[in-house]
């Protein structure tokens, strides 16, 4: 079976792709630099699936290293790239690390790429390109938008970058996947999202409020035009996305592609307030949770969710799992990691 190059495969969607990857036959090689992850999400690939991946720990930033790696494995068929930063307050503080973790990395990654005979190449983008978009559901044709953070302008240059390429690139395939908002962990609790100081995103610092691990959760602003009052968000489970990962790389290598550079909205088409997810937190996990309604945030769009008739057509992909799935599984997670079964 193909070999595989996952960067960032210890990471939260990282490390449920390479599982998936692996239960469908495909050799995988990780790179991390454990920036933000940990060697024993090993540990747990490995309970899943039976197999340890190869492990390679470097950072992508390192030319040099990049460039002796992929001579090393020149088997190397396809390669899923997660590695970058993502926090978007971080991004606005320290832009330049923003530029250099998230640019230059896919630089190098597709310098290499470019000397093999082919390769298909999927990118980690986001949902974040469209930013406030006009019309609801979001289909992969409505217009970028200036992007709000220097961690989004990352993932709109990276998109450039690649479709550039692309062009004058025939022997290199590629697919920009544009994630809405991943959560939950996969089935066995053996992985999940492991954020390192406060959450940024809404379901982990739900499930650590939960644990008691945060006072309270701030929900920032009920006055908006939505049926509650908060902000709407298309939430995907993790396990649903890494499946389409292995769906879109399976698409290049067997050349069903329709053109060498192509972009898919990877959401559930559903749209979930902020308090419709606390409330199927407090469902799944019978517990009351501590939250308030604070002022408007500065920068939150109103609503946004996946057109998902692209990659349901195209992919031949579709969700599986619910909110609630998600939100269950998130909390059992979050039981296992604090070693508490309450
Ligand atoms: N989680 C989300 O909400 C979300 C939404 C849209 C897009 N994305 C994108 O998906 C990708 C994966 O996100 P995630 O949530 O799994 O993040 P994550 O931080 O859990 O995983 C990223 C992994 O990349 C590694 N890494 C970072 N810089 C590196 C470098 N220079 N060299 C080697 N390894 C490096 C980190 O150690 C980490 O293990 C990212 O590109 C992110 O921007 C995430």
């Amino acid at each position: 079976m193909d070999k595989i190059l996952v960067t960032g495969g210890l990471g939260f969607i990282g490390s449920h792709t390479v599982v998936e990857l692996q239960n469908e036959g495909y050799e995988v090689v990780i790179i991390d630099d454990l920036s933000n992850s940990s060697e024993k999400v090993l540990d747990g690939i490995t309970a899943i699936t039976g197999k340890t991946p190869i492990f390679e720990k470097l950072d992508l930033k390192e030319k040099d290293k990049v460039e002796q790696f992929f001579a090393k494995h020149n088997d190397i068929k396809g390669v899923i790239h997660f590695a970058a930063s993502k926090a978007v307050g971080e991004s606005v503080k320290e832009p330049l690390l923003y530029y250099e973790n998230n640019i230059s990395t896919l630089v190098y990654i597709l310098k290499e790429l470019k000397k093999l005979p082919s390769a298909g190449f999927i990118f980690s983008s986001s949902c974040t390109v469209y930013g406030q978009a006009d019309e609801l559901p979001i289909t992969e044709n409505a217009p970028v938008k200036s992007a709000e953070s220097p961690y989004g302008n990352t993932k709109q240059i990276g998109e450039e970058i690649i479709s550039d390429t692309c062009k004058v690139t025939p022997n290199l395939k590629a697919i920009a996947l544009r994630y809405f908002n991943p959560v939950g962990a996969h089935e066995s609790v053996e992985i999940g999202e492991l954020p390192i100081g406060v959450p940024q995103n809404l379901v982990p610092f739900i499930t650590q409020t939960g644990i008691g691990i945060r006072q309270e959760l701030s929900v920032f602003g009920d006055d908006y035009p939505t049926p509650d009052g908060t902000c709407i968000r298309d939430y995907i489970h993790v396990v649903d996305l890494a499946k389409a990962h292995v769906i879109a790389l399976g698409r290049l290598l067997q050349n069903k592609n329709k053109s060498n550079y192509e972009t898919f909205n990877l959401g559930t088409g559903k749209g979930s307030s902020v308090l419709e997810v606390v409330k199927s937190f407090e469902k799944v996990s019978g517990k009351q949770l501590n939250y308030k309604i604070v002022g408007r945030r500065e920068g939150d769009i109103i609503s946004a969710y996946a057109d998902t008739e692209k990659a349901n057509k195209e992919l031949g992909w579709e969700t599986k799992l619910s909110l609630d799935d998600a939100m269950r599984s998130a909390w059992k997670w979050e039981q296992k990691v604090r070693g508490n079964n309450n």
